[in-house]
């Protein structure tokens, strides 16, 4: 075949170069894209008086069919046209003739390629986000529905303090919250109109790119043709991005594999989000979760193959940077995926609000207020802290002593200190900005739905 870049060459391709060269069989996702590239392209080139009205309507009409049979899965996508550029500007050419030839006018596939990707995760970061908002809302609801009920906090996952568990769960819409806004940071410089940067140099003919920027709605060109077709700093970000949202859908996942296990029983989740085992009749075990967790690794091998592929090129276009494909769809279509699920998931979560409470008796999470308790009595903190610590160390049920025994580590205690150590009592204390207490709690969810309208 007659390679759309053959005059220079007198020997046929090897078969084996074709093969090892091509990218057609992932990039072909990009197609729709590069039709609308060539589109606002082909408009751009008849506004300044390089095709004639003639030609434009040709080349969009032929460009219209291709995509139509794209669409139909009606397109013969062939890896001896290399990438997805050629197979549709071959096609455009057989089917319209001489005239399609004229479409790869003052334009290189160097500056194609990056529209083609900024077109593509342009669409993909703005599902991304919608995706972010409605799994916020899954959490905003499970922490409404859930408002009251007490579960131990942890540090270093030991009693901590006790909190309200839609204090805990809301955490991660705070979580989701800041990765929305990397993806919609991420947005401002995806949304730059790279072509007409051509190979690297820009070019001789009298192209207007404000006005491609326009008809594809980008926010403005690029200003350097060497960096724009060097750059894959917006693919690196996003990547970045979702490395953080996986990081935080991976530490949910780990605590709803823990707290699911029998020792902890704290959550349920839905059958139609478990799968069984082969040999294990009674089990009914977390997948979605630990495949979460494990497809967190795969994304963060994404970014780091990105950072790898680009650290040591010299400007600008190198071939190497084909390789930035795979990874990117991979981790678009895996971040989607796991948001999607998992918004699903918590949706039907059951919470055992019992076992949560029940994992508190016993414990010593009413330390810190007992300390705070003599505190207000006018005790140094760091004295205060001491006897409370004191009482820990006789390792028993606070229940079970008597005001007269906690006499003997302070005078101060009065019989109020037994309401003190009530988890309850402890919550609603917890009335700084930000704290457990249910009044604060309520107020985080109220300015989470003010969020939610912005
Ligand atoms: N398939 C190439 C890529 O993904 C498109 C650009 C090719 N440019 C070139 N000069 N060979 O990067």
């Amino acid at each position: 075949m007659q390679k759309l870049w053959g005059g220079r060459f007198s020997k046929q391709t090897d078969a084996i170069t074709e093969d090892f060269t091509a990218s057609i069989q992932f990039d072909y996702r990009l197609a729709s894209y590069d039709i609308q590239g060539s589109i606002a392209h082909t408009s751009m080139l008849c506004k300044c008086g390089i095709l004639t009205d003639e030609e434009e309507s040709l080349i969009v009409e032929g460009l219209n069919s291709i995509n139509q049979d794209i669409q139909a899965n009606n397109f013969p996508f062939d890896p001896q046209l290399e990438d997805v550029h050629m197979n549709i500007e071959h096609a455009l050419i057989q089917r319209i003739g001489e005239v399609g030839k004229k479409l790869h006018t003052a334009r290189s596939r160097n500056d194609q390629i990056s529209l083609d990707m900024r077109l593509y995760l342009r669409e993909e970061v703005r599902q991304i986000i919608d995706l972010l908002k409605s799994f916020q809302s899954s959490i905003l609801l499970m922490a409404e529905k859930n408002m009251e009920i007490i579960m131990p906090g942890h540090t270093h996952l030991q009693h901590a303090e006790p909190v309200l568990f839609s204090h805990h769960i809301m955490a991660y819409f705070w979580m989701l919250e800041r990765d929305m806004q990397r993806f919609v940071d991420c947005l401002k410089r995806i949304n730059i109109l790279p072509l007409g940067a051509c190979a690297l140099a820009g070019t001789s003919l009298p192209i207007d790119r404000e006005y491609t920027a326009n008809l594809l709605d980008f926010s403005g060109v690029t200003e350097n043709s060497i960096d724009t077709v060097s750059d894959r700093d917006y693919i690196i970000e996003f990547l970045s991005a979702a490395s953080v949202c996986m990081m935080h859908l991976s530490r949910l996942s780990e605590e709803l594999i823990l707290w699911s296990t029998h020792e902890y029983c704290w959550v349920d989740i839905d059958e139609a989000f478990c799968t069984g085992s082969s040999i294990m009749p009674q089990k009914k075990n977390p997948d979605i979760c630990e495949l979460t967790r494990g497809k967190t690794g795969r994304v963060y091998g994404n970014l780091f193959s990105l950072l790898t592929l680009m650290k040591s090129l010299p400007l600008s276009y190198n071939r190497d940077m084909q390789e930035d494909k795979e990874p990117l769809f991979d981790t678009v279509d895996t971040l989607k995926q796991c948001l999607h699920i998992y918004s699903r998931l918590i949706t039907s979560l059951k919470i055992n609000a019992e076992r949560m409470r029940l994992s508190i008796n016993n414990d010593s999470s009413w330390a810190t207020e007992m300390a705070n308790y003599l505190v207000r009595k006018g005790i140094p903190f760091r004295e205060a802290h001491h006897i409370s610590g004191r009482i820990v160390a006789a390792n028993r049920d606070i229940a079970e002593f008597t005001l007269e025994e906690l006499k003997q580590f302070s005078e101060l205690f009065e019989n109020d200190i037994f309401e003190v150590i009530k988890p309850e009592y402890g919550i609603n204390q917890k009335n700084s900005a930000g704290g457990t207490s249910l009044k604060q709690v309520k107020k985080q969810i109220e300015q989470a739905y003010r969020k939610r309208i912005e």
